[in-house]
């Protein structure tokens, strides 16, 4: 019998140690990890400037709370606000929280209480974030939700444009929608929302919970589109596994979360901050960011390649190293194929085969990956049938 709830139908698969882009369970077997925690060990297991950060920070405190000057925060905050190109940053736990505090942040300065986001969008599970996603199975059981969340259609304007009334505060929305079936933003449509906020008087939010943190070859996604948005939210890949979550605005939102208006026991907790100062160091480095690009259009051509005359895949898509494959059909069982074979990655949705894999994989591990996928998918596209 288990003590936890059962909200996670979890894998028959239990770490036991972890390090770069391979994980070992408790039987001895050896995977290649191409989840990365989903999204969130953009370094690969326990890497090693990150860990040693940590352990400093270990031996000097742990914990002290937000009355005390940081100076490690500062550096945090200026390292993140610089490489979005944004004034302010406010450090939560999660990306939920990061998420819940731009809502806020948004009906605050605005003084409007309407929000719109999309269709298959994914923002978090506290209340706030859970009305703003547009699925309706993670809401089930849950309602009534908050009021004043609206639903466009994702990449199709004319959907925004009906139901952006004048009592909007903002726009919500992912460069890439990630739980929703890797779905990539087309650059006129993000264009075209973001100007629609500016004529409106509403803010443009981006949540770049899953796309940030250089998973897309740029340090967020909304950099590939020249897009200037008010409020960015990052968590996942910014502390290599160490929960954080941060708002980041443009300096005319400041007056809006003054003292006391907003908070956090935990928010930028020093363990947490040391993780992500470490993480940026590394991440936010041109050259480091140009080979996830290269790793990335490697990847997914080799997967078009492969899948442009497969029955079963529908379509390959994504940015960098967060790729989507639609199947025709459900990816349950090559999921547990590829496990199987030592092989890991995530769903999307029922038909979406999702891979995450550290930015830091090298060629040689995508093409260990590519071997796998193509057996595990040869085999269920052409069953041997035994005698
Ligand atoms: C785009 C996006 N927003 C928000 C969240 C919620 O983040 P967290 O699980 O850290 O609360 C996620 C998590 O998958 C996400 O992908």
């Amino acid at each position: 019998m288990s003590y936890l709830f059962p909200t996670y139908a979890r894998w028959d698969v239990e770490p036991v140690d972890a390090a770069g882009s391979y994980l070992t369970d408790s039987e001895g077997k050896q995977y290649l990890d191409f989840t990365s925690g989903i999204g969130v060990c953009n370094l690969g297991h326990r890497p090693r400037v990150v860990k040693e950060a940590i352990e400093h920070q270990l031996n000097r405190f742990w914990h002290v709370s937000n009355l005390f000057a940081s100076g490690e925060q500062e550096k945090a905050a200026k390292k993140l606000a610089t490489a979005a190109e944004m004034d302010a940053v406010f450090f939560a736990n999660s990306g939920a929280e990061a998420n819940e505090a731009a809502i806020k942040l948004a009906r605050k300065a605005t003084g409007k209480p309407k929000i719109i986001t999309f269709k298959k969008s994914f923002h978090g599970r506290t209340f706030a974030t859970m009305s703003a996603t547009g699925q309706d199975k993670i809401k089930s059981g849950y309602g009534p939700m908050l009021e004043k969340f609206s639903y466009a259609t994702y990449n199709d304007i004319d959907s925004v444009k009906e139901i952006f009334t004048d009592d909007v505060a903002a726009v919500m929305l992912e460069i890439i929608q990630g739980e929703g079936g890797v779905h990539v933003g087309d650059k006129s449509f993000l264009q075209a929302v973001e100007k629609l906020c500016h004529e409106k008087n509403a803010l443009l939010i981006v949540d770049e919970i899953q796309t940030g943190i250089g998973r897309t070859g740029r340090p967020f996604a909304f950099q590939h589109f020249s897009l200037n948005p008010d409020i960015v939210t990052s968590a996942k890949g910014l502390g290599s596994g160490v929960p954080i979550g941060a708002v980041l605005g443009k300096e005319s939102l400041k007056a809006f979360f003054g003292p006391g208006s907003h908070g956090s026991t935990f928010g930028g907790n020093p363990i947490s901050i040391a993780a992500a100062n470490a993480t940026m160091n590394i991440i936010f480095d041109e050259v480091f960011l140009k080979e996830v690009e290269h790793k990335g259009d490697y990847l997914i051509s080799q997967l078009a390649k492969f899948f442009q005359s497969n029955t079963l895949v529908k379509e390959v898509r994504g940015k960098g190293l967060m790729i989507g494959i639609e199947f025709k059909q459900s990816i349950q069982a090559i999921l547990q194929e590829l496990r199987t074979e030592g092989v890991l990655a995530l769903p999307a949705g029922e038909n979406v085969l999702r891979l995450l894999p550290p930015l830091t994989a090298t060629i040689h591990e995508i093409d260990e990956f590519l071997i796998h996928l193509k057996k595990v998918v040869e085999a269920i596209a052409e069953p041997v049938v035994k005698a």
